[in-house]
């Protein structure tokens, strides 16, 4: 292996460990975690990784981060969020995601994937630019091979097309599916799933009061509408090796009166945490048009909240808005989370850690082949 470790000279560049319910524990290299990114590449149709995924979850493994994840990968055909994304669904999809997380761990990164669904925002035309100038968003037509989308219960909120709710039985086979997810992306080689429980998505369907209007055991009480989640972690962590890790993302606030506040991320995470969750990252919004702040760092109070409910050795991850060495390094240093996630700066820069590394005076770690390079 090519690859330098790095010397624990700065806060993002000490390794850390992710604990898991038997065993050593997941260790990360640094403390810079790529967050999950869909792609939209998925020109076949049928959720199958391609080398798009393996150059560019590949190219971020060589760039430094500690953790890379994989984008939101559905767990069932119909919570696609378009039919260009990744699935984790079926063994075809499973065997095709084995090399590209050999190849991330090659590079000293650990490998993890998102496991997805989402909901009443699925079957979309996914949101890259070049279909949007040609008028094709929103909502996959049936002619386009548009699919009947499902939900906790139906919202206008989602300005799509209708969703249905789930029944009771669905809601069963749903939670299997995300199970039978969590096993194949473990024959995959993953060593770390995050749970997409963030961003207006099915399980956030669920939690938030604004979409679940049900009126049976999943809807009206805490309780009730925190199930769907409950079901799904313990259904996960029943099939999931003990010595893996497993995380999830939360919209930690719906950023509205009467949605999903920081108050029951923060209460959730800590339910989760007496299951077995261990790793938290903190993003927001998603329902609706409601927005909240932005800027640099907008979201690290959600993780900062979350960090002050949990026990010390929960890895709890800010992530938005942060894109200089300086910031990450600070967030780190002032105990406001225990790692950082870096989204759109790393699609500019696959090689963020590294150059973050430099800056801050940690030793390089670029591969060998990359030392001549001008850093
Ligand atoms: C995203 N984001 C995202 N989030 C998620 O949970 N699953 C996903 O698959 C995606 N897909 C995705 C694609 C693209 C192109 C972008 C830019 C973003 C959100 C992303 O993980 C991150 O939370 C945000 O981009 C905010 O962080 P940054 O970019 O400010 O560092």
């Amino acid at each position: 292996m090519s690859v330098i470790p790095t010397m624990p000279q700065s806060k993002i560049f000490t390794p850390v460990t992710i604990p898991t319910r038997a065993g050593q524990g997941l260790e990360l290299r640094n403390r810079t975690v790529l967050p999950p990114m869909c792609q939209y590449s998925i020109e076949q149709r049928d959720g199958v990784p391609t080398s798009w995924q393996l150059v560019h979850l590949g190219s971020h493994a060589q760039g430094g981060f500690g953790l890379v994840i994989a984008e939101a990968a559905a767990v069932a055909p119909e919570g696609r969020i378009s039919d260009l994304d990744v699935g984790i669904w079926n063994d075809q999809q499973a065997t095709a995601w084995k090399p590209i997380t050999e190849y991330i761990r090659s590079q000293g990164a650990a490998a993890g994937i998102q496991l997805a669904h989402a909901g009443a925002k699925a079957s979309t035309y996914g949101w890259l630019k070049e279909l949007e100038a040609v008028g094709k968003t929103g909502s996959l037509t049936a002619a386009d091979g548009g699919w009947q989308t499902l939900t906790s219960s139906p919202s206008e909120l989602h300005s799509l097309n209708p969703a249905v709710a789930l029944t009771v039985e669905q809601i069963a086979d749903s939670v299997t599916d995300w199970a039978a997810a969590a096993q194949r992306a473990d024959q995959a080689g993953f060593d770390f799933i995050q749970i997409h429980a963030a961003h207006g998505y099915l399980i956030h369907q669920f939690l938030s009061p604004l979409t679940n209007k049900r009126t049976d055991q999943y809807g009206g009480s805490w309780e009730n509408r925190t199930r769907y989640l409950r079901e799904i972690v313990q259904a996960i962590l029943a099939v999931w090796p003990q010595d893996k890790a497993v995380g999830i993302r939360f919209s930690g606030d719906d950023w509205v009166e009467g949605g999903w506040r920081i108050a029951d991320t923060t209460r959730m995470a800590a339910e989760l945490y007496t299951l077995g969750v261990r790793a938290f990252d903190l993003s927001s919004a998603g329902i609706g048009p409601f927005k909240g702040p932005s800027g640099p760092g907008y979201q690290i109070p959600l993780a900062q909240a979350v960090k002050g409910a949990l026990p010390e050795d929960a890895f709890v991850t800010a992530v938005g808005g942060i894109t200089d060495a300086v910031q990450a390094e600070q967030i780190l240093v002032t105990h406001q989370a225990d790692g950082v996630s870096i989204g759109r700066a790393a699609l500019g820069d696959p090689q963020w850690p590294n150059r973050a590394a430099q800056r801050l005076g940690a030793s390089l770690a670029a591969p060998a082949q990359y030392w001549r390079g001008r850093w």
